[in-house]
């Protein structure tokens, strides 16, 4: 390749001086175009450092009202940052962290989230009474239909199995009496069961495995 132009400069110095200055202008150009999308890249690593304070450092949130973000599905993780920033799903601490991210923050954030694996926080099996109610309701209601078969979900349709029971109870609540309002067929499905329901059942989708999840 360098041949040609060698000869060229040789021949008519002029002309080679010309495109000598534009290759130069073209390896400019690729490199600022390479130094924007590490600084995009940067600020996504100031945003996930900001999420591990309540999140977890290693994916177990601080609080147990907090969810386990990691390795959830990411259309779901999508969704949730979404309708938090419109508003149709409320809470005060979500909502602050949501107002600076743009579409393409929250699409990487739930990209990063999804890839990262589900931690292990080894909640209990619940006592074979508890067990049973929960099975109870949940056969009733036909929660697998959606969550499928482990109560892993896919795409937009969150993983259940592992989650924080402390947040299942609390946002099965809210759903219950709409104060999470983002999806009203899951309010509608959850007022089928009882409030004494939601404790069984978060403590038994809590101790549930994690396909793929740490150990
Ligand atoms: C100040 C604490 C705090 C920070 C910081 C924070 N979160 Fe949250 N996050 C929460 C709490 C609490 C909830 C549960 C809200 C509820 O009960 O509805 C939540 C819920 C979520 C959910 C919904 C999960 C689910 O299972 O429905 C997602 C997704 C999420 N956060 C992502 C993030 C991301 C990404 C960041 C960083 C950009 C972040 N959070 C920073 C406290 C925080
Ligand atoms: C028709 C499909 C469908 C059925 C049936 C269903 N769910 Fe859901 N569920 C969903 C979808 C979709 C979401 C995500 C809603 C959203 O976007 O916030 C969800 C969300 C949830 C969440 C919130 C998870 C989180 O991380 O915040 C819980 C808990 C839940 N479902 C429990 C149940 C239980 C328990 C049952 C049975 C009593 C059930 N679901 C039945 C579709 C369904």
């Amino acid at each position: 390749m360098l041949l040609p132009y060698l000869r060229a400069q040789k021949e008519i110095p002029g002309v080679f001086g010309m495109r000598h200055i534009a290759i130069s202008l073209g390896l400019i150009a690729a490199v600022t175009a390479f130094t924007a999308k590490s600084s995009f890249a940067d600020g996504i690593d100031d945003k996930v450092q900001l999420c591990s304070g309540c999140h977890g450092e290693n994916g177990i949130p601080q609080e147990k009202s907090t969810p386990i973000i990691w390795g959830q599905n990411e259309g779901y993780l999508y969704i949730e940052l979404r309708d938090f920033k419109s508003g149709a799903r409320k809470n005060d601490q979500m909502s602050a962290i949501v107002a600076d991210l743009s579409k393409q923050d929250m699409k990487a954030l739930a990209a990063h989230f999804a890839g990262l694996k589900w931690p292990n926080t080894a909640q209990p099996s619940p006592s074979k009474d508890i067990t049973k109610q929960a099975l109870t309701v949940i056969g009733s209601i036909g929660c697998t239909s959606c969550h499928l078969d482990q109560y892993q979900g896919d795409g937009s349709t969150p993983r259940l199995a592992g989650q924080q029971s402390g947040y299942l109870q609390k946002t099965m609540a809210d759903f219950r009496d709409r104060s999470r309002g983002n999806n009203p067929g899951m309010s509608d499905l959850l007022n089928a069961a009882q409030p004494a329901d939601l404790d069984p059942i978060a403590q038994y989708l809590a101790s549930l495995t994690v396909i793929g999840g740490g150990q």
